[in-house]
């Protein structure tokens, strides 16, 4: 273990080879408030570009409308079963009121006067908020979802709860069954949290990666 880790080496690298993709959920299952708490910690420190945090995260407890929605996620029983299921929004496009909320945010968490980070809104304002068109700007904020959705699946490795990052849903019926159409949110990516079922055969796949020297160079 190196001296200033938090968590020893051979844990993470076990909790990485011990997490998969789950395919299949006990239903009977669910995720403690502690670590339910711990798994929201992940989320809200993911980190995002200036700080802008343009992500939301819908937590789905409903099951009628977790049944409704797994009917557009390519019937997936991972969506019904799972303890928890987790949609990230990202922001369509980034404005000016949003670079304010976030100034003011500052000020008020570092206890500074807003005046100290004219400079900071102005940049924010000039690159983001004015810099990007709308297609531009909902391409960046959406590629920051994955970086939440990094963390989460990491942190529940880490708890030894199991997680699937997934793809397979249609974005469009999200958004019209979460009445987020006209929000200026549109949902990013989605996740599902809990225990693996025993009757998932996944579990036992061997993991299939390339070798570290086809993925890793070192110049
Ligand atoms: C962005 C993303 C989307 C994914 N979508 C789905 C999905 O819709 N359904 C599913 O069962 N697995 C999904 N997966 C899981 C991948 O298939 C899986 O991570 C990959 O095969 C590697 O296997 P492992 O995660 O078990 O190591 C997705 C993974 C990622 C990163």
């Amino acid at each position: 273990m190196s001296s200033r880790a938090a968590v020893p080496n051979e844990q993470i690298e076990s909790a990485l080879q011990w997490r998969y993709a789950t395919k299949k959920y006990d239903a009977t299952r669910k995720i403690s408030p502690t670590d339910w708490n711990t798994l929201k910690q992940s989320l809200v420190h993911a980190p995002s570009s200036y700080g802008l945090q343009p992500l939301r995260y819908l937590v789905i407890e409903t099951p009628d409308l977790r049944a409704k929605l797994r009917e557009v996620s390519w019937g997936q029983t991972i969506i019904t079963d799972a303890s928890k299921l987790v949609v990230i929004l990202s922001k369509e496009k980034v404005n000016e009121t949003d670079v304010e909320h976030y100034i003011e945010r500052i000020a008020t968490v570092r206890k500074i006067p807003k005046e100290s980070l004219a400079g900071y809104r102005d940049m924010m304002v000039q690159n983001v908020a004015k810099g990007m068109t709308p297609e531009i700007s909902a391409d960046w904020t959406r590629r920051q979802a994955y970086i939440a959705l990094g963390f989460l699946i990491e942190t529940a490795a880490l708890l030894k709860i199991d997680a699937t990052p997934i793809e397979g849903f249609d974005p469009a019926a999200y958004n019209k069954l979460l009445g987020l159409e006209g929000s200026g949110w549109r949902t990013a990516v989605i996740a599902t949290l809990g225990y693996r079922h025993a009757d998932d055969a996944t579990q036992s796949y061997k993991k299939v990666r390339f070798e570290h020297s086809e993925l890793i160079e070192t110049r």
